[in-house]
């Protein structure tokens, strides 16, 4: 299939408004990329839990499983606790529980428990010190690697975890019940999309993923050969 209508844009295209995107880069709204979406907890230095929701994530399987969180803003609590502690909870929500996840960012105070206020629950991890997410259905307990500034005098850093425990819902990796995909699986963040012609903007959304059996189809297709 020859794609015939691709456009190119290397600068801000003139119908969207620059000044209404709060410093976020008008390329992310135009190519819509999704990431996992994301609470992390830790315990800030009050000893209150921590949340704060991430979505510039992505997660490497080699040598050990690391989660890469892409830019973490180092004014949060979430830096503050990490470089502390050393020792942090990525937990995934699904669709039931993600406005509760929300509710954290109006929860942040820092003598806030950001989870109990936010209407769910705090539970030890069993192997770092940090609050875990019990309505969460997958919670990654990490350890601080490694960070890096994204670019010279940034004000956000790129972080390496390496996660040293995973707690897991049955229900999610066992495909009869809910599994791990779906209306009932992991969530990833849609900007709200700009159409670079028009400006035309979209509302901000949460994705589903759909499983699509790609290798089967090609191994029937090789097959029918
Ligand atoms: C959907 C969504 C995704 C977010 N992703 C990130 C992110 O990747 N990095 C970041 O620094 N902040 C991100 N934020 C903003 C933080 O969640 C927000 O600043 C939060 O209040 C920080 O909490 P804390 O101070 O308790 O760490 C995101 C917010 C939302 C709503």
């Amino acid at each position: 299939m020859v794609i015939d209508m691709k456009k190119e844009f290397s600068t801000c295209p003139e119908a969207i408004d620059e000044s209404r995107l709060f410093g976020f880069s008008w390329m992310e709204f135009v190519a819509g990329i999704p990431s996992p979406l994301v609470l992390v907890t830790g315990y800030k230095e009050n000893g209150k839990p921590n949340a704060s929701m991430q979505s510039w994530t992505s997660f490497v399987g080699s040598g050990g499983y690391y989660c890469i969180f892409g830019s973490v803003n180092k004014n949060t609590h979430m830096y503050a606790s990490v470089q502390q502690t050393k020792q942090l909870v990525i937990n995934f929500p699904d669709k039931d529980n993600f406005l509760k996840c929300m509710d954290t960012i109006q929860n942040n105070d820092y003598e806030n428990d950001e989870v109990t206020m936010s209407g769910l629950t705090a539970e030890p991890a069993s192997k770092v010190n940090a609050p875990r997410i019990r309505e969460c259905f997958l919670n990654l307990e990490c350890e601080y690697v490694w960070e890096k500034e994204l670019f010279p005098g940034s004000e956000h850093v790129v972080m390496c975890v390496k996660v040293v425990n995973l707690c897991m819902d049955d229900a999610y990796y066992n495909n009869e019940k809910k599994g791990r995909y779906g209306d009932t699986g992991y969530l990833y963040n849609i900007r709200s999309l700009r159409n670079p012609e028009t400006g035309e903007t979209e509302e901000a959304a949460v994705g589903i993923l759909q499983k699509y059996a790609v290798y089967d189809e090609l191994k029937k297709e090789k097959e029918s050969r």
